[in-house]
């Protein structure tokens, strides 16, 4: 997938956090320690980083009409591999307290709260929302 086609479909999926142009999948793409997994049809993706022994999902999508078929699921679990093969014994991430969906994944994956940072979004709203840090060893 393009930038473009990444910025699309992260367009049809997030409104908070705000979704990503291009440009900045290009940027985050541009660093040796991020790398992209995605569907071969488009439909999902997930933009991962390991660096220093620890791995991060950056961003997950699945298209709205493509939910619930485990894409998501299957992303998750090519990262968590190919965060291994770079050497991180850990991985992490931030999802919206709100976020019902993507809590439910994650817990689905293995993935436990580890922390909690109040306000951290904003919503369209104004209506200020938690981000719950969640992290799962890979060992
Ligand atoms: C969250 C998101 C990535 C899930 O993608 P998906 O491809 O539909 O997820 P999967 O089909 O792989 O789901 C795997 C499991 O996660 C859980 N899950 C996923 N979506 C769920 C939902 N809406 N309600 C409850 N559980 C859900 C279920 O346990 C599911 O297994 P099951 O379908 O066998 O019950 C998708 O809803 C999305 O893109 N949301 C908007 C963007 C977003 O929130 N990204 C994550 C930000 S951190």
């Amino acid at each position: 997938m393009t930038p473009y086609a990444l910025a699309a479909l992260h367009a049809r999926c997030f409104r908070q956090p705000p979704p990503w142009n291009a440009a900045s999948f290009g940027a985050q793409l541009d660093s040796p320690h991020t790398f992209l997994i995605a569907d071969p049809q488009g439909r999902a993706f997930l933009l991962g980083r390991a660096v220093a022994g620890e791995a991060e999902i950056l961003t997950l999508a699945t298209a709205p009409e493509a939910r619930r078929l485990g894409l998501a699921r299957d992303l998750i679990a090519r990262f968590e591999t190919i965060a291994r093969v770079r050497g991180a014994a850990d991985a992490f991430l931030e999802v919206a307290e709100n976020n019902a969906p993507a809590r439910a994944l994650y817990a689905a994956c293995g993935y436990a709260q580890n922390g909690r940072r109040p306000g951290y979004y904003v919503a369209e709203s104004g209506q200020k929302v938690a981000a719950m840090s969640l992290c799962k060893s890979l060992a």
